[in-house]
């Protein structure tokens, strides 16, 4: 089965064909338009901005897919698209031309959700990974956790009570001026320190509840900032920034991986996926090895260009799902929810 994947819930416009083989799934073409240049100067995603671009970028990201997998319209049996959850205005621009193909072309097609696409990535890692499996999801938007049975159906674990741990990475290095987007600015100058600053704190919930918390950092690096104000003007090179980077970055791994020995030997789970932008980051993909080894967990974490969001994602996650059969009727939806089994 030959897919073209299209996704654009923020400020990535890409287009992917994917081949869903026996095998699992093969990656044919992979085209990625970033608006980095645009949302810099703003030090976040201005949405009417994204959703803007995202309809001059689509067209192109679309062709440029098909050419580089040599693949005609009448070669694809199937569009997948994410429905949601993201910013609408970004959502419709490829949501809309899906819908306008698949009635050109009358190709089968496919709504998917943004989180299955991310687990879906590792399907290119590992597609025989065994079941259950824990899913660690960490982007900008989200931090779950969640135990799958197979590739599209997931139970809900833990999730963070307030800030994702992408947003960590990102107000930090706002706060460090250090540049946009801030994930990957923040491990480059971590991975350059020769030494930690001081650890932050762990946060602590009385009620006992398993959850993550990640904005008690902000503040952390703030007050860090405000009895040291030369950090946020000193940059990537200075080493108590590079230093202040890898205790961020330090503690946001330990903190994501801290539940996952207890709640493997609780399900039984036998490995452990992780995907969603932050996913890329250097120190939580060494920590996961040996958390996952320790545990007797299999590891799949996708490459860093499939852990970002990508076509080729949606793509493999729309080759399991059902096609709709009244796509006209469909919308993009910005607060989309997962379809979760009970625990
Ligand atoms: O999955 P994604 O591309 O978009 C969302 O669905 O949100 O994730 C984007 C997030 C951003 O917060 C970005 O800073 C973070 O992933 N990120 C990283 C790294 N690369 C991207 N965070 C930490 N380290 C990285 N190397
Ligand atoms: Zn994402």
């Amino acid at each position: 089965m030959l897919l073209l994947g299209l996704e654009s819930s923020c400020d990535d416009c890409s287009a992917a064909v994917v081949e869903e083989t026996d095998a699992g799934p093969r990656l044919r073409s992979l085209v990625r338009k970033s608006q980095d240049g645009i949302h810099g100067p703003f030090g976040g995603v201005v949405p009417e901005l994204a959703a803007r671009e995202h309809l001059l970028q689509i067209r192109s990201a679309i062709t440029e897919a098909l050419a580089q997998a040599q693949a005609r319209w009448r070669d694809l049996d199937r569009l997948a698209v994410t429905q949601g959850p993201g910013l609408v205005g970004s959502l419709l621009a490829s949501f809309s031309a899906s819908k306008a193909i698949a009635w050109r072309e009358g190709i089968a097609w496919v709504g998917v959700h943004h989180l299955l696409g991310h687990l879906n990535a590792a399907r290119f890692e590992a597609p025989g990974l065994p079941f259950p499996a824990l899913v660690l999801l960490v982007s900008g938007g989200h931090t779950h956790l969640y135990l799958a049975t197979d590739w599209t159906s997931l139970q809900l674990l833990q999730k963070t009570r307030d800030d994702a741990a992408g947003e960590a990475f990102d107000k930090t290095a706002r706060m460090l001026n250090l540049g946009y987007p801030g994930g990957p600015l923040v491990d480059a100058c971590a991975v350059s320190s020769r030494h930690s600053a001081e650890p932050f704190t762990p946060p602590k919930f009385r009620d006992g509840k398993a959850s993550w918390s990640f904005s008690g950092l902000k503040t952390g690096v703030k007050l860090r900032i405000e009895r040291n104000p030369r950090l946020a003007e000193a940059g990537a090179e200075d080493p108590e920034v590079q230093g202040l980077c890898r205790s961020l970055q330090e503690a946001i791994a330990a903190w994501l991986l801290k539940p996952v020995a207890a709640f493997a030997a609780e399900h039984r789970a036998k490995s452990l996926i992780i995907s969603g932008g932050v996913a890329c980051n250097s120190r939580l993909r060494s920590e996961a090895v040996s958390v996952a080894a320790k545990a007797g967990l299999a590891l799949a974490i996708p490459e860093p260009r499939l852990c970002t969001d990508n076509g080729a994602m949606i793509g493999a996650a729309g080759a399991l799902l059902p096609p709709c059969p009244d796509p006209w009727g469909q919308n993009a939806d910005a607060d989309l929810q997962l379809a979760l089994r009970p625990l």
